[in-house]
């Protein structure tokens, strides 16, 4: 190229601090690559050249195979693709749809205006063809156990960077995400990572990881998932008893398998025999042993541990609880049959000659019991019967008595010196409480006594009313009422007719002590005697000149011992007119006004 001349020495000294960082024409490449068919492959490349970087414009890059030319970066080509930025002296070439013929040599030769241009020689790419994808590497942690969360990953190779192969995970639910890692000549390992939580319901699946890659090709790998837990007993588990031995099976799901042991009154003791189907492990104990209630199954392996009491059926006859009854609580009149028995057995409830069908039956372990309700009547005798195979007991009631209520006809409303009062009897079995109605009221204010089966209740205060009260009696088995009318002529007696005539007599006294008080001096110890009366009365009254009334309707003239003193023939009444006219015409030493009488009243 140059040669170097003492002179021009500054000049390279010069060049040199200009091209601190100049490059010349190197290229790296892989020297091989694989490439799907029918997929991509991306062919990573990165160049060098002398000088600045240069814009896209001013650089071609060409790519041969086999020295025929298949790209050239200002040519339009198909499936060849410079998908490196080249201003970055990035040439990363992706060939889609890999086809046999792109198989072999490749050449890379790049061009830069104003500089020179390079064909890269000794920097050959090998280009192979696989025509199918590997299968993809599935891992899985080598225990798995029921309710853990683990992971499993699947791995795929592949040589298309561009578009990734997907991977698609089934018979198992759970999180994936995926990675990308570069490898060498080109070559990347995609993995998917799934997390999940498998159950016991999953052992014995097949988790299965597909992987398609670009271009449609799919492979898959799968593999069967072993999860671990602890036993667990099933309900099929049992025991029978005949007369002379007890034969119990015990049926454990675990994985891995269980040691079976059985423990009676506290004594372990192993399975007669072990059965083994899948993770069904079936464990029998044979022996005879004394009687016990039950019989403990033991299950265990390395996960953990199950235990299981088995009862032993024990056929027993049935038996009534002496608590049976027929009886009358509050509200209702019921029977109640406790029967023991094993196996629990149906309760009948009979009366003489018949069955009866509505009782409501409840079975809890070895006890049931029946209650009887609605078709229950007086003074009978009920039967409860249990039968089983073993046997039959039977215990008879007597229905206790109850009547539904009855109001006596001697409850009434009357009036008594103290007032007025409504009282009702009721007889009842069981006794009943009382209500006192006025038509849409309620009444409250009862007094109730109860003795024996007769209730009675008296109602006092608030009987306002003339419209009529009612009694109201009512229990399961019936209901009685009876409606009395307050007596309104006693009340009307008692305010119209008594009260008044008290007064008129009142009155009629007033006014005879007043005449007799005018006639006389104002002196004490009156005597009045009646001329043609049947009645005399005698005062001591009417001192200090107070007013004395006395009155008499039978005759219409008095004498004092004073004074006689004549009211001309007018008979007197409760009546004002009377009053004055009496006033004026009996002989008086002093006026006596008739308003001064009345005023008193
Ligand atoms: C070159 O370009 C390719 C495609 O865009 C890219 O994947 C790669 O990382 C680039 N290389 C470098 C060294 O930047
Ligand atoms: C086992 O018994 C349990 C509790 O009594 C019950 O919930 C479950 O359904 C039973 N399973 C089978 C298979 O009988
Ligand atoms: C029921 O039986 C128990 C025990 O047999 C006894 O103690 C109890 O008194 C009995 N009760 C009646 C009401 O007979
Ligand atoms: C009366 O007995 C019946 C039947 O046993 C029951 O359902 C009800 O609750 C009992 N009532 C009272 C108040 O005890
Ligand atoms: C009450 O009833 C009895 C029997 O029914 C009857 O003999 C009696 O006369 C009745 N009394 C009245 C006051 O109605
Ligand atoms: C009037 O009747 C009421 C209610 O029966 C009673 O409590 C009261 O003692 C009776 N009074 C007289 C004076 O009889
Ligand atoms: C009266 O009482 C009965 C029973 O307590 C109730 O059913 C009814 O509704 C009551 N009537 C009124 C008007 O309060």
């Amino acid at each position: 190229m140059m040669v170097l001349q003492p002179g021009l020495a500054p000049l390279c000294l010069l060049l040199t601090a200009v091209c601190t960082n100049c490059q010349s024409w190197t290229l790296s490449v892989p020297h091989k690559i694989s490439a799907l068919q029918g997929s991509c492959v991306v062919v990573p490349c990165e160049v060098t050249y002398p000088g600045v970087p240069k814009s896209a414009n001013e650089v071609t890059t060409i790519w041969y195979k086999n020295s025929d030319k298949k790209f050239n970066s200002k040519e339009q080509v198909v499936r060849w693709k410079e998908i490196g930025d080249i201003e970055r002296r990035n040439c990363t070439l992706e060939i889609d749809q890999v086809e046999n013929a792109d198989a072999g040599q490749l050449q890379f030769r790049i061009e830069v205006k104003n500089v020179n241009s390079y064909s890269f020689k000794e920097n050959l790419v090998t280009m192979e063809l696989i025509d199918d994808p590997l299968e993809p590497k599935l891992n899985l942690p080598r225990e798995v156990k029921a309710g853990d969360r683990v992971s499993a990953s699947c791995e795929a190779l592949h040589s298309c960077p561009s578009h990734p192969p997907q991977f698609t995970w089934r018979n198992i639910k759970g999180l994936n995400h995926v990675q990308h890692q570069r490898l060498q000549n080109g070559e990347w390992k995609s993995s998917s990572t799934l997390e999940f939580t498998p159950a016991i319901q999953d052992n014995d699946k097949t988790l299965t990881c597909s992987v398609e890659h670009r271009g449609g090709k799919i492979k898959e790998s799968s593999e069967r998932l072993n999860v671990k837990y602890q036993p667990r007993i099933q309900n099929s588990s049992s025991c029978s008893v005949n007369t002379t031995t007890v034969s119990c099976q015990c049926y454990v799901d675990s994985n891995p398998e269980s040691k079976i042991t059985w423990r009676v009154r506290n004594r372990e003791m192993g399975s007669n025999s072990i059965d083994q189907k899948g993770t069904m492990t079936v464990g029998t104990l044979q022996a005879a042993f004394p009687l016990s209630r039950n019989v403990l199954c033991l299950a265990t392996n390395s996960y953990g541990k199950h235990e299981m009491s088995l009862p032993l059926s024990l056929h027993e006859k049935p038996e009534i609880h002496n608590d049976s009854r027929c009886a009358i609580n509050a509200t209702s009149l019921f029977c109640i049959c406790f029967v023991n028995s094993t196996p629990p057995v149906d309760i009948q409830w009979q009366l003489p000659g018949a069955n009866l069908s509505s009782s409501i039956t409840t079975k809890q372990g070895d006890m049931t019991t029946a209650i009887l309700k609605d078709p229950i009547t007086s003074s009978q005798s009920i039967s409860c019967l249990a039968v089983n195979d073993y046997g039959r007991a039977s215990m008879t009631f007597t229905v206790p008595k109850y009547e539904k209520p009855e109001i006596y006809n001697d409850s009434r409303c009357a009036t008594n010196a103290t007032g007025l009062f409504c009282i009702c009897f009721v007889n009842s079995t069981p006794p009943v409480d009382i209500q006192w109605q006025l038509p849409g009221a309620n009444l409250s204010s009862s007094i109730t006594t109860k003795q024996g089966d007769m209730t009675t209740a008296i109602l006092k205060d608030p009987i306002t009313s003339s419209q009529g009260i009612s009694c109201l009696a009512v229990n399961d088995y019936g209901r009685a009422s009876m409606t009395f009318t307050v007596p309104k002529d006693d009340l009307m007696w008692y305010l119209f007719i008594a009260l008044p005539s008290a007064a008129v007599l009142l009155i009629i006294v007033l006014v005879v002590v007043a005449c007799r008080r005018r006639a006389g001096k104002n002196t004490a110890d009156v005597n009045i005697n009646y001329v043609n009366g049947k009645t005399s009365v005698d005062s001591e009254d009417n001192r200090n000149g107070e007013k004395s009334r006395y009155t008499s309707w039978e005759t219409n003239e008095y004498q004092t011992d004073d004074q006689n003193i004549y009211c001309n023939e007018h008979p007197v009444y409760g009546n004002t007119e009377e009053l004055q006219e009496m006033s004026h015409e009996c002989s008086y030493s002093n006026t006596v006004e008739a308003e001064d009488i009345y005023a008193n009243m």
